[in-house]
């Protein structure tokens, strides 16, 4: 593929130092060919990078703050994220969108902040069931594309979407690989009229949404699937590392 495949792991509220040594452990002195990440608790980050040296890990955030410093309780800007060897944040799950209020607009400048401070910004899109239904699949992406990219400019640096349909998370129900494709390329030549024909191909775009090691393979074979974001799976090392192994 002419994109380097990525596959992201989202603990979300999971894992604990056990989880952490068995992780590690299973990918210390693994090639792969595809970049791989996780995105543990932000607690846990340090323990993990002790052991990254012996491993291609590489470790990203799960939410990064849009201010930079100041008094905001509670936050981590992306500046100390990418001081404490993060390579990527997420930005905008849709479980931040629901639960935590997080809007386009807050999307945007997170985008913004991750780029200015070296880090990969994942942002997350994706309808849920109620929209799929109503048929307006097309205009939720639109609106969460041009709204949470609008004014961006990659300047060359890289950028990831990922494409989480909410009905597939955490239901096993996973979208069919063709129907992810369909939407991956309209993601895709959406990115074109937001930047341009060649920062849209090089955007890798990721499918999340009940990843497992069975799907994998036929997901990864689509055209415009670049890469994998993976929640309840990637809690298990062992299934883990075969998703790894196959992307
Ligand atoms: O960020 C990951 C997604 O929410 C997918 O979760 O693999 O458990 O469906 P899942």
């Amino acid at each position: 593929k002419a994109r380097k495949p990525i596959v992201i792991a989202n603990w979300k509220l999971n894992g604990g130092l056990d989880l952490i040594c068995t992780s590690v452990a299973s990918f210390i002195g693994k090639h792969f060919d595809a970049q791989i990440a996780i995105c543990p608790p932000y607690l846990y980050m340090r323990d993990m990078m002790t052991f990254l040296q012996f491993s291609e890990l590489q470790i990203g955030s799960q939410n990064v703050s849009r201010y930079e410093s100041g008094a905001y309780t509670g936050e981590t800007s992306a500046q100390m994220l990418k001081q404490a060897g993060c390579s990527l944040c997420l930005i905008g799950h849709s479980e931040r969108r629901a639960m935590f209020n997080e809007n386009n607009e807050g999307c945007q400048i997170k985008v913004r902040t991750a780029l200015n401070s070296g880090l990969l910004p994942v942002l997350c899109v994706g309808e849920n069931q109620t929209e799929r239904e109503a048929n307006i699949t097309e205009e939720v992406l639109y609106k969460q594309l041009s709204e949470g990219l609008a004014n961006i400019e990659l300047n060359g640096r890289d950028l990831c979407v990922a494409y989480e349909p909410v009905w597939a998370i955490g239901t096993g129900l996973a979208a069919t690989p063709s129907m992810a494709q369909e939407v991956h390329q309209f993601i895709r030549a959406e990115l074109t009229k937001i930047f341009d024909a060649e920062s849209a191909a090089r955007v890798r775009i990721l499918y999340g949404g009940s990843v497992n090691k069975t799907n994998t393979r036929d997901l990864l074979a689509q055209q415009d699937i670049d890469g994998l974001l993976v929640g309840g799976a990637s809690l298990d090392p062992g299934h883990f590392l075969a998703i790894c192994e196959q992307a």
